[in-house]
């Protein structure tokens, strides 16, 4: 692992941080400030940061609120820190988590156009199992993801 990074729980200090990095990966879809902040307060969620030098570097949100399968709800990387491994780290620790919660299938949606995201997420064993046409607007298709227990 880097040196100097670390992953820990969000807090509402970090919100800002998050809803920077946040803009700058999905610009006009970001989700607002106030819907990070409600987050915090969610139980049967993991909201957590990836802290680099204790500068936030990126986030995810992991949901648990269904028995029968995790979501990733969302997730980005500061994008002065990607191809640096923070995703990777990130996403080793939501396969822990879902393994420690008994989650053994974990989905996700993405932009059939997010390339690197897709990618990430393949190698981590997920596969496109749905096709959803303008799943985010007009043009817009996406992709329904799963990491099913083998
Ligand atoms: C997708 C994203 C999270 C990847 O974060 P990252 O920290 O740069 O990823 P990592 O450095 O840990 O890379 C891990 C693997 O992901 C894949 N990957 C990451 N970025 C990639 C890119 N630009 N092109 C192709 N593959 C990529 C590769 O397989 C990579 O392994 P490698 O570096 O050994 O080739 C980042 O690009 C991001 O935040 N994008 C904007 C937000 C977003 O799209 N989030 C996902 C929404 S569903």
């Amino acid at each position: 692992m880097m040196l100097g990074l670390e992953l820990r729980k969000a807090v509402t200090a970090d919100l800002p941080d998050i809803h920077a990095i946040e803009i700058e990966s999905f610009a006009d879809d970001a989700w607002d400030f106030e819907v990070f902040a409600s987050i915090l307060t969610e139980s049967d969620v993991q909201f957590m940061v990836a802290c680099l030098d204790n500068v936030v570097v990126g986030y995810y949100v992991l949901s648990f609120k269904s028995s029968e399968r995790a979501k990733i709800g969302a997730f980005a990387v500061k994008s002065s820190h990607r191809r640096t491994g923070i995703a990777k780290l990130m996403m080793e620790n939501i396969l822990l988590t879902c393994s420690n919660n008994s989650r053994e299938n974990i989905m996700l949606e993405v932009k059939a156009a997010n390339n690197p995201a897709i990618s990430l997420y393949s190698s981590f064993d997920f596969v496109i199992e749905s096709h959803e046409k303008d799943y985010y607007g007009e043009g817009m298709d996406g992709y329904i993801m799963w990491r099913r227990m083998k």
